[in-house]
């Protein structure tokens, strides 16, 4: 089964994944918005995405059978091997963000309305300037390669690996997940988890089968359900 994409080219928009949400009940499965800047682009939790001109924004509109949890990974994973075919070695920090080199690359937005639509929003730092305030967090594939890259080459490269990684996710969820505990660096090392306001500091010991994550907190195993929490790396 191979998604039939269907790519709607935007120049600007408040937010992709506010514009898929808008038309999703009526588009079928694969339907991508992309636009070349955001106004209102944004990150969980409402917190914003700093999207000019020049990176990749993007959503799409999947119509999985149920909400899953573990469907963020198939974005992430997606990424990661976007990236590879560019010559970037990254990684997941878990459970929404693709780091590469200590930074954080790129970003993944899933927002669901019950068994309808998923809706899923991939933000990827390609040529576009890194604003001042997240040079520190935050690096870019042009920032890595010293060169620039095509948009449109990442986009192709991008949806390729999304519909083999949907594919899995699908009828192997187990390979799936073996593949982002593989890529997950943030295992084996202390880690701050902050949830409902309370502060965990832990050693993150494995991501488990249902896609949360096992933190060792001074001898004690919690398990950390993937939701309202932030997460960094100590
Ligand atoms: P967590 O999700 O664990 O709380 P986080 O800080 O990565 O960690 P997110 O909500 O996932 O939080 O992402 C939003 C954050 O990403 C923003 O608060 C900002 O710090 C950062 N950010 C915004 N735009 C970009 C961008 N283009 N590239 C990298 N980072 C960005
Ligand atoms: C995060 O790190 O919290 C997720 C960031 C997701 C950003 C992408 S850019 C395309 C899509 N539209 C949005 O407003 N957000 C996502």
């Amino acid at each position: 089964m191979d998604i039939k994409w269907k790519i709607i080219h935007l120049n600007e928009v408040d937010s992709t994944n506010e514009y898929a949400k808008r038309i999703a009940a009526d588009s079928p499965e694969g339907t991508v918005v992309v636009a070349k800047r955001q106004t209102a682009g944004k990150g969980r939790k409402g917190r914003s995405w700093a999207s000019p001109e020049g990176g990749l924004w993007l959503s799409v509109v999947f119509k999985p059978p149920r909400l899953d949890p573990r469907f963020v990974f198939v974005g992430a994973l997606a990424v990661v091997d976007t990236l590879v075919d560019f010559g970037i070695a990254s990684g997941i920090k878990w459970p929404n963000d693709v780091w590469a080199g200590e930074r954080k690359i790129a970003g993944i937005l899933t927002e669901g309305k019950g068994n309808e639509y998923t809706i899923m929003g991939i933000g990827i730092n390609v040529n576009n300037p890194i604003p001042e305030e997240l040079r520190e967090s935050a690096t870019s594939m042009f920032q890595l390669l010293g060169r620039e890259v095509p948009l449109e080459k990442v986009l192709e490269r991008l949806l390729f690996h999304l519909s083999g990684w949907y594919r899995v996710f699908l009828e192997r969820p187990d390979l799936l997940m073996a593949k982002v505990r593989e890529k997950t660096f943030i295992l084996g090392r202390t880690v701050r988890v902050i949830r409902d306001g309370r502060e965990l500091i832990g050693r993150a010991m494995d991501v488990l089968d249902d896609g949360s994550l096992l933190l060792d907190a001074a001898g004690q195993l919690k398990r950390i359900l993937y939701g309202d929490v932030s997460l960094r790396l100590v």
